[in-house]
């Protein structure tokens, strides 16, 4: 199974569209995909048409500090919190839905961090593929408990002042868990820094080359340069009119029709490329 964390401290800069972009792809290439949702916000869970759901990550995370007993094992309760996708999304689609008391987790002091990687373990050989979108933060209890259940890390940022900055607070984040002797996530590797929502060429200022440079200073080769670009522009996510389109109407990209939809499509599926075990590797 293949888990990727869609991360940055900074808000607005694409986790949630690279989310379900890389989700509406995989899927269309057969896998059995899993959103898991961390954005107590619901973003995610709404554009994947979940609604009102019965069980959610909240409910699989929550120890209660008061119980005798043991709190029930996340790998066998992840069965009854993950519904199918809504209507216009594959049936190959599966969602762990988020809720807005899922923030009260940030504050809570029971030690529930490693209950997701847990409850992920129990879909060994159901799920291929596991994409969380992580809420912006600098650091926290939710984002701790993706990064701990993630193998690779996508760091989306624009290139803009607040875009480099996320990136850049993300990777502290990502370093303290994956320290040696954290006991969290030693394995855990950054996958790539995606450019992402950055303004069509002709509306390149010097300031995106600037942050630009500052990223490849931070993040080396990391700098995700496979995304085709056009000229004069950065290999990244450019942004469309679609993407939004997408959101609203609750529907993949993979399902939108055009020109701009098949170029989104062809990064998310970049994305993946980055993420997904090649079978046989
Ligand atoms: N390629 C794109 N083209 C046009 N708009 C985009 C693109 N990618 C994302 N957006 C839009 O930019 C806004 C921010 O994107 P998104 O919600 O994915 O960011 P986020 O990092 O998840 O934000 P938050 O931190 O608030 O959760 C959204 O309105 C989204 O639809
Ligand atoms: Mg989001």
């Amino acid at each position: 199974m293949d888990t990727v964390a869609n991360y940055s401290e900074k808000g607005g800069v694409g986790k949630t569209s690279n989310s379900a972009g890389m989700v509406a792809e995989a899927a269309e290439r057969g896998l059995n995909v899993l959103a898991v949702d961390l954005d107590p916000r619901a973003t995610l869970t709404e554009e994947l048409g979940v609604k009102d759901p019965r069980f959610t990550l909240n409910d699989l995370l929550y120890i209660d500090p008061e119980a005798d007993t043991p709190p029930g094992d996340p790998a066998e309760l992840i069965h009854d919190a993950i519904v199918r996708a809504g209507d216009g999304w594959p049936s190959n689609v599966w969602v762990l839905p988020s809720e807005r008391p899922l923030g009260r987790r940030e504050t809570d002091s029971t030690m529930f961090e490693a209950r997701l990687r847990r409850a992920l373990e129990g879909l060994d050989g159901e799920i291929d593929l596991v994409v969380m979108d992580v809420p912006p933060r600098a650091g926290g209890k939710l984002a701790t408990c993706a990064l701990i259940a993630a193998k690779k890390v996508l760091i989306p940022a624009t290139l803009t002042a607040d875009g480099r900055l996320g990136a850049e607070q993300a990777l502290r984040t990502i370093r303290f868990v994956s320290s040696p002797g954290s006991g969290m996530n030693e394995n855990l590797e950054i996958a790539g820094v995606v450019r992402s929502i950055l303004p069509k060429k002709d509306d390149m200022r010097a300031v995106n080359h600037f942050v630009n440079q500052q990223l490849v200073e931070t993040f080396g080769d990391k700098v995700l340069d496979s995304l085709t670009a056009d000229e004069g522009q950065y290999p990244g996510i450019v942004s469309y009119s679609v993407r939004e389109e997408c959101r609203v109407a609750c529907a993949p990209i993979t399902s939108a029709p055009g020109r701009e939809a098949k170029k989104l499509r062809g990064w998310y599926g970049q994305l993946l490329d980055h993420v997904v075990t090649q079978k046989g590797a």
